[in-house]
C-alpha cells in the first residue's frame, strides 16, 4: 500500500492558519517529541475540523528514522547570502505545527490543547498567526498561487514518489517576509507588475518577463515544480507574506532562494527590495502514516 500523507498540506480554504515553530525542552529526547506530536488528535468529522500538518527539523526526523526521508535533505542551517551583501537569516527550529482551520477560535482552541499535551517535550520558539487577503492575493495585492499545480496533480509535485525514501513525505520552505508596504505603495501599479512579472488585476504573465522579476526568479520551468500554501501574516502596521512552500525535493526550493538571492548570476529579485525575510526553516513533513508508527498507543494516552 503506498504511504498515506498528512491531508491538511492539500486542504485548502481554510480561513484561519496558525504556524507554531517548536524547540525541544531541555532534557526532551527526540524520539519523545516525535512520540508526543505523532499522539496529537487531528478533531475531524465530516462536517468541521481543524487541519494539523506536522514537520520536523530534517536531521533530527532522519536520526530517529534513518530511512525514513530523503537523502540530501537539509535544515536551514547557515544564512543565505547573497552576491551584494543580501542575507536571508536561517533561524532554524525543531518541528513545526501548521493548523488551519475555518476560524480563529477553533484554531486556538486546537493549538492551545497540543501545547499543553507536548508541554514537557517541547517549547514554542516562534508563532505566527495567517489569514488569507482578499481571497487568494497576497500583501503586495498580487494573486499569489497563479502557478501552483492543481489539487489533482499537487501530490506529484509535493510528495516523495512511492519506494523512496520518505515516501509520501514532503519537504516544507517556510519563511516569514516582512513587507516594506510603503516602499512598495509608493510604486507606480506598472512598476510593481514589473517587479512581480504579471498584470495586478488578472495574474497575467509578462512576456518577456524582466529578468529580475519575481516570476523569473523562480520560473517552475527552470528550477522544477513546488506547491505554495503562502498566506497573509501580521497586523495594520506590520505584516508580510508567510511563505510555505512544499517540494517533493529539497532541491526546486533552495534554488528559487539562491535565485532570488542573485547568487548564480548577480541578479537579485527585485521583490527583495520591497520584502524581507525574517525567518526560515526547512522542515521534513512525514507521511501521516509514518508518524502515525511513533505514536502513543489508546492505552497510552493520558
Ligand atoms: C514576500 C514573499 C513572496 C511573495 C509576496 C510572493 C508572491 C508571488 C506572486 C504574486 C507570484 C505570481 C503569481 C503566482 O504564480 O503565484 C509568485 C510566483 C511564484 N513564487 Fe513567490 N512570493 C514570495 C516568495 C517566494 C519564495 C521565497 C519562493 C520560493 C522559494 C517563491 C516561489 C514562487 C514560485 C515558484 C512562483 C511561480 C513562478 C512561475 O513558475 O511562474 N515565492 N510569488
Amino acid at each position: 500500500m503506498s504511504a498515506a500523507p498528512q491531508p491538511g498540506l492539500f486542504a485548502v480554504g481554510a480561513g484561519s492558519q496558525l504556524y507554531l515553530e517548536l524547540d525541544r525542552a531541555r532534557g526532551a529526547r527526540e524520539r519523545s517529541l516525535i512520540r508526543a506530536v505523532a499522539s496529537l488528535r487531528e478533531p475531524r468529522t465530516t462536517m468541521a475540523g481543524v487541519n494539523l500538518v506536522a514537520g520536523f527539523r530534517p536531521e533530527l526526523w532522519r536520526r530517529v528514522a534513518p530511512r525514513g526521508i530523503p537523502r540530501a535533505v537539509a535544515g536551514f542551517n547557515r544564512d543565505l547570502r547573497g552576491a551584494d551583501g543580501y542575507v536571508m537569516p536561517a533561524t532554524q527550529h525543531d518541528a513545526v505545527l501548521w493548523f488551519s482551520g475555518a476560524a480563529p477560535d477553533v484554531v486556538f482552541d486546537e493549538a492551545r490543547a497540543a501545547l499543553r499535551a507536548l508541554a514537557s517535550v517541547a517549547t514554542v520558539a516562534e508563532e505566527t498567526v495567517g489569514w488569507p487577503y482578499r481571497q487568494d492575493r497576497d500583501l503586495t495585492g498580487f494573486v499569489d498561487g497563479t502557478e501552483n499545480p492543481t489539487l489533482g496533480e499537487a501530490p506529484t509535485v509535493a510528495l516523495v514518489r512511492d519506494g523512496q525514501p520518505g515516501a509520501g513525505g514532503s519537504v516544507l520552505l517556510l519563511q516569514k517576509w516582512q513587507h516594506r508596504a510603503a516602499r512598495w505603495e509608493a510604486l507606480p501599479v506598472a512598476a510593481q507588475e514589473r517587479v512581480i512579472g504579471r498584470s495586478k488585476p488578472d495574474s497575467i504573465e509578462m512576456d518577456p518577463k524582466p529578468p529580475d522579476s519575481h516570476a523569473e526568479r523562480t520560473d517552475q520551468d527552470r528550477f522544477g515544480k513546488i506547491f505554495r500554501r503562502n498566506v497573509a501574516y501580521g497586523g495594520v502596521s506590520d505584516h508580510g507574506t508567510m511563505f510555505v512552500g512544499f517540494c517533493h525535493s529539497q532541491r526546486p526550493l533552495a534554488r528559487m532562494l539562491e535565485s532570488m538571492a542573485g547568487i548564480p548570476d548577480g541578479v537579485r529579485d527585485a521583490l527583495t527590495d520591497y520584502t524581507r525575510p525574517l525567518s526560515g526553516g526547512y522542515y521534513f513533513v512525514p507521511a501521516w502514516s509514518a508518524l502515525k508508527t511513533f505514536a502513543a498507543s489508546d492505552a497510552d494516552v493520558g
